[in-house]
């Protein structure tokens, strides 16, 4: 049987090509987003303490009351944001469910959704996957990948039916500040157009910066989708839980999506992070922890030939290797994989038409000895 494909073009992501090669050839993995650490002893133990007092049904489809209640508290206290539980705050299988079942609420065939490249990849197959269509606007590393505000306005038409955002940014370490909120605030007033912003790292953010949602826009919150995960803030991307924030109206069609994707999301780990979140350290202290990783992490590289500016926010450190050797990115993240033993993710990946600027991205939330010696390889290139 042949299936006429829906996604011709598409083949297993780089993550788990890289991550794959990594565990082949024995390198250290720094390509793929995730921790090499365990995630707080606590959780687990909360996890196991709900398990075995019987909360292993069928969590309600929005998610578990308290857990949506800790989100409601947790965004008031830090950003003066109110959601109500009931009707504007629902949990989803991660980020990567809440960006798709946003997609299928809100596009209809032939809508465009507006996409900063480079861009986490299960963006683009999301829009496509709902019959939209992606309009890139590409960021540069000439301008340290700056936004062109007058560049995105031109990219809108009638068609237009969202605009999507990340910060802190995956691969770029880049964060929105105030200036661009309100730019995008003006140059979409009166448009009607969503705003989806992706938030997973929100408290992965150095150097004393604040984070800038667009929910912190009178004017964008009542047409933004927020999206945020558990999974980077509290070293736990392997139990797949996330959320979605927004006004009633659009919670009520995203729900609509959300209970054919998935349902409802794992009973026990709900009930974990409704109790995690009630202790503000928890999620507060993250910031520092990964401020002493990026900061190690760039000194351990100092001596090499590489050139970066350091990470403003995420987890991901992109350096580029242009003094090392002009080869293609790709072919290069595959050769150091096999000859040096440190894997990467190349950056083309990230842009639809495969713009190779010479640069690598690589995740630093590793332990410190693996960044040392990752470091060390590095530094004799
Ligand atoms: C920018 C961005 N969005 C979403 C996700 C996916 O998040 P989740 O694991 O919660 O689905 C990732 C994971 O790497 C990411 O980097």
């Amino acid at each position: 049987m042949q299936i006429s494909s829906k996604q011709p073009n598409i083949g297993t992501t780089i993550f788990t090509v890289m991550s794959q090669l990594a565990a082949e050839t024995g390198a250290l993995n720094l390509s793929q987003g995730f921790p090499n650490f365990n995630c707080s002893p606590k959780l687990i133990e909360l996890v196991n303490h709900h398990m075995k007092k019987g909360m292993n049904q069928y969590a309600p489809m929005a998610g578990i009351m308290p857990l949506r209640e800790a989100i409601a508290q947790k965004t008031a206290d830090l950003y003066q944001l109110n959601y109500h539980p009931n009707d504007e705050i629902t949990i989803a299988s991660g980020c990567t469910e809440v960006l798709y079942a946003i997609m299928t609420a809100i596009i209809h065939k032939g809508d465009e959704v507006i996409v900063f490249e480079p861009a986490y990849d299960s963006y683009v197959p999301s829009i496509e996957l709902n019959g939209g269509k992606a309009v890139y606007v590409t960021l540069s590393p000439e301008n340290n990948f700056a936004i062109d505000w007058n560049l995105v306005k031109s990219k809108i038409t009638d068609k237009t039916k969202a605009i999507i955002l990340t910060t802190p940014h995956n691969p770029t370490g880049k964060c929105f500040t105030q200036n661009n909120i309100n730019s995008l605030a003006a140059i979409t007033k009166n448009t009607g157009i969503f705003i989806i912003s992706d938030e997973v790292y929100e408290h992965i953010i150095f150097d004393g910066r604040k984070h800038w949602s667009p929910s912190m826009h009178p004017e964008l919150k009542e047409r933004t989708f927020v999206c945020g995960s558990f999974g980077k803030t509290f070293h736990t991307t392997g139990w797949k839980l996330g959320y979605c924030l927004a006004p009633k109206e659009l919670t009520a069609e995203f729900r609509k999506a959300h209970q054919w994707i998935t349902f409802s999301c794992p009973t026990p780990f709900q009930y974990a992070f409704a109790d995690f979140l009630k202790e503000p350290d928890n999620y507060l202290s993250v910031t520092q922890f990964y401020q002493e990783k990026r900061d190690k992490f760039n000194n351990w590289l100092k001596p090499s030939r590489f050139d970066w500016i350091p990470a403003e926010g995420s987890f991901f450190q992109m350096v580029s290797y242009k003094k090392i050797t002009d080869e293609p990115d790709y072919d290069l993240a595959i050769k150091w994989t096999k000859e040096i033993g440190v894997a990467s993710i190349p950056i083309s990946v990230f842009y639809s038409e495969k713009i190779d600027n010479k640069i690598l991205r690589f995740c630093f939330a590793k332990d410190d000895e693996m960044l040392e010696k990752a470091a060390e390889k590095l530094c004799k290139l």
